[in-house]
């Protein structure tokens, strides 16, 4: 099966090495005209003048790209998508001077939403993240990395996590689990002596050799901050997961600094996840490490935050920097995508093809895909997306708009609202 994308405004390829873009590698997408691009069975087999593929590619199926934006489609690489009910709740009591912390001392935050999953089966939690993961792809995202980490016990962990392998069954996106039982201490834990240390155990001991063994997760990641897991907790659970065979990630110095991406850079973490808070100390090693820095500026955002993570510091010092989502009840309820590239460039002062490749590139490398997705380039996976949009920098101008028209995944059709298979 041979499809040619014809007839697109602009082809933002994104190419370059199939590995995370550093520093001034992040500053050109790859912006062509006047090109097609020919995929077989899946696979970008060649991205070139138009006229010429439409010979060597006569018999192919055209798709008219009619005038619009042909990028490779958009990679949200952190996101909480697994969840029951929403906690709008929450929001009029931020804005009424409650923090968001403080909230979840009191027993709300992410403790709200573990009594909630816990009460639920995996059918109600599948169904209600199917419809949020197709919101998400319709703002043109084909790869999304799920978390878990609303369960807190090893059965609800698993139930979050066998969650996250059926949407990967049910939907054409491509799901990438991570196991997050260290999101926070449950309260069950926090209520007794020693039952920190007694949760780190039972996280180390029983609920990881439980998610490797039925082959459940990708990565671990830890909510490592003031107030949930420390340092040294997180350190524990990351080396255990490593040892298991997952990849590491790490919520690193989200609100307060406590040295979370040093511990990302020195335990080889795929990514570092958040950083508003990070030390001049953390910017430096990350830069000179292979860890990406993932920014998620939705989330102070919505947190009403003044604060943000220092982007421009951070690519001038030579780091890799994805942009997600977040996407989550409680600090983050947005599925759209284009909506953080637009913090991106208005919050965090990236340039428009530094978001670009933040979100399509970089976030690929944030999962350790970065050789097979998030280009439009040759032997790269035809995972695109077609906005209705004639340039670029019109993906983070409209903001707040829904400009994607259609999505593919290996080819196939993922999303699809208007566009023609002539
Ligand atoms: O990435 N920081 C921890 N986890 C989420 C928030 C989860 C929640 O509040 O439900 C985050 O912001
Ligand atoms: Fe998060």
């Amino acid at each position: 099966m041979t499809l040619l994308f014809v007839n697109a405004a602009q082809v933002v390829t994104c190419r370059g090495v199939g590995a995370a873009r550093r520093g001034r590698e992040m500053s050109d997408a790859g912006v062509v005209t006047g090109v097609a691009v020919a995929v077989t069975d899946g696979t970008i087999a060649a991205v070139g003048p138009q006229a010429e593929l439409e010979r060597g590619y006569a018999h192919a199926s055209r798709v008219d790209c009619d005038g619009r934006l042909l990028t490779p489609g958009l990679v949200d690489s952190h996101t909480h998508a697994v969840f029951g009910k929403p906690r709008f709740e929450e929001q009029e009591l931020r804005a009424a001077g409650l923090d968001y912390m403080e909230i979840a001392r009191r027993g709300g935050g992410i403790h709200a939403s573990v009594r909630d999953l816990r009460a639920r089966d995996e059918d109600s939690l599948l169904e209600l993240a199917v419809v949020r993961l197709r919101r998400l792809a319709s703002y043109g995202v084909t790869t999304v990395e799920v978390k878990s980490g609303y369960g807190l016990t090893p059965e609800d962990e698993l139930k979050s996590l066998r969650v996250v392998r059926q949407l990967g069954e049910r939907l054409p996106m491509r799901l990438v689990p991570t196991w997050l039982g260290a999101h926070e201490i449950p309260l069950e834990f926090r209520e007794v002596r020693e039952g920190r240390s007694e949760y780190v155990r039972l996280l180390v001991s029983t609920m990881l050799p439980g998610v490797a063994s039925e082959g459940l997760a990708r990565f671990a990641d830890v909510f490592c901050e003031p107030g949930v897991f420390t340092i040294d907790e997180a350190r524990t659970i990351l080396t255990a997961a490593r040892s298991a065979g997952l990849g590491l990630k790490l919520h690193a110095d989200e609100l307060r600094p406590s040295g979370g991406a040093e511990l990302a850079a020195e335990i080889g973490a795929t990514s570092a996840d958040h950083l508003a808070a990070i030390s001049e100390t953390g910017i430096r090693v990350l830069a000179e490490s292979n860890t990406v820095a993932t920014l998620l500026p939705g989330t102070m955002l919505f947190l009403g935050k003044e604060k943000q993570a220092p982007a421009r510091a951070l690519v001038d010092a030579g780091a890799a920097v994805a942009l997600a989502t977040d996407f989550n009840p409680g600090t983050s309820p947005t599925t759209n995508f284009p909506l953080i590239m637009t913090l991106g460039v208005s919050q965090l002062r990236l340039s428009v093809a530094e978001a670009m490749i933040a979100a399509t590139v970089n976030g690929a490398a944030a999962l350790s895909l970065a050789d097979r997705i998030g280009q439009i380039s040759p032997g790269f996976s035809a995972d695109l997306a077609l906005f209705d949009a004639q340039d670029v920098r019109e993906l983070p101008y409209w903001y707040g708009d829904r400009r994607c028209v259609a999505t593919w995944v290996r080819g196939r059709a993922c999303h699809t609202s208007t566009v023609e298979t002539l």
